[in-house]
């Protein structure tokens, strides 16, 4: 049986992301197909098709998904064939079919339509892990982040506003400054105006964390962000990776901790799993939070998906439909 797929040949450019005919795997021990209905697009994707992140070639990007169980492999006790369902954790869903380990899946609740379900997990549990574990969020916490309307950005600010924390963001257009207030982000500024910002806000002192996925062009306004002990959580390059650095510059900062964290070692077990999806789609089948779908590309446009979220175009989030 054949189905289409995208897939690069050799890193480059969004013009690498090929649409061809491809058979349709067959799950093995643990592991389901699944149709899918809504593969998210992600910065990360971006990464491994330009050569940033090693990949094998012949290369299918995709990391998160929803869709519905088509068929079983042996072992599989708890889904069935008609399950709806949607993961952060797969590989290769620039596809119409994905097979995936049974485990990486969560259950996408009855309230939740499934290409709403394919625009959460990898983002909405970032924010998650971000906020709940990375750099634990306290209520009266300032905190600064960056893009305020992008995918990432948009779900961050909810759920620091639902911590108590105040919040501090950039957005580079009115149209984005004005996602990132109806978020309920408190201040959002230029990107210039941030020094002066984190100044007036804080009295000086610097803010309590900052949430950074700009990475060189804005990490070291982080780090002068800061207050004595602030922490700083480095969680991508949008604008490219940040150079080696002197860890003098932590104790001339005021004691400071910076971490790169990565999602994937923040769901290891399905117990942390659970708990970050159930909280996620909870949270938005309660109305708590709102999840922006700014664009619904053709998976057969896929490279013109990766132009624009390259190109600083885009919102929220960006689904690639098979
Ligand atoms: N570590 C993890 O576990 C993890 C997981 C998910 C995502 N991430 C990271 O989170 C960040 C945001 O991801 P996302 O998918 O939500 O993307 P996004 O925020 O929707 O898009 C990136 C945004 O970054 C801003 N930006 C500033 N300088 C940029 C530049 N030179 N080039 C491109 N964009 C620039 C733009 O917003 P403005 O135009 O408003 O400035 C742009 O819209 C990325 O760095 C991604 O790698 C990390």
């Amino acid at each position: 049986m054949k189905q289409f797929q995208i897939q690069v040949a050799q890193a480059g450019g969004p013009e690498v992301l090929e649409y061809v005919e491809a058979d349709i795997p067959t799950p093995g021990e643990g592991q389901v197909l699944v149709q899918v209905a809504a593969a998210g697009l992600n910065f990360i994707e971006t990464y491994q098709r330009s050569g940033v992140y090693e990949v094998d070639y012949p290369f299918t990007p995709g990391t998160e998904f929803s869709g519905t169980v088509t068929e079983l492999g042996p072992g599989v006790k708890h889904l069935k064939v008609g399950d709806r369902v949607a993961t952060a954790e797969a590989t290769r869903s620039y596809s119409q079919y994905a097979v995936v380990d049974a485990e990486l899946l969560g259950k996408v609740p009855d309230s939740i339509d499934l290409r709403l379900a394919g625009a959460l997990p990898l983002q909405g549990c970032t924010a998650h892990y971000l906020t709940h574990s990375s750099y634990m969020v306290r209520s009266k916490d300032v905190i600064l982040t960056y893009a305020g309307a992008g995918g990432v950005g948009l779900l961050l600010t909810q759920m620091l506003k639902l911590m108590g924390a105040t919040v501090i963001t950039t957005a580079s257009t009115q149209e984005k400054k004005d996602l990132a207030k109806a978020a309920g982000a408190d201040y959002v500024v230029d990107y210039d105006q941030v020094p002066q910002t984190v100044k007036d806000v804080t009295g000086g002192a610097g803010v309590n964390a900052v949430y950074d996925g700009i990475g060189k062009d804005t990490f070291e306004m982080s780090l002068n962000a800061l207050k004595r002990r602030g922490t700083l959580v480095l969680f991508g390059g949008a604008s490219g990776q940040v150079p080696p650095f002197d860890l003098q510059r932590l104790n001339a900062g005021g004691s400071l901790t910076v971490t790169r964290p990565n999602l994937a070692d923040f769901m290891t077990t399905p117990q942390e799993r659970g708990w970050r999806l159930g909280d996620v789609f909870g949270w938005v089948a309660e109305g708590k939070i709102d999840v922006r779908i700014a664009a619904e590309y053709p998976l057969a446009e896929a490279g013109e998906a990766h132009r624009a979220l390259e190109a600083r175009e885009t919102t929220g989030k960006v689904l690639l439909i098979p």
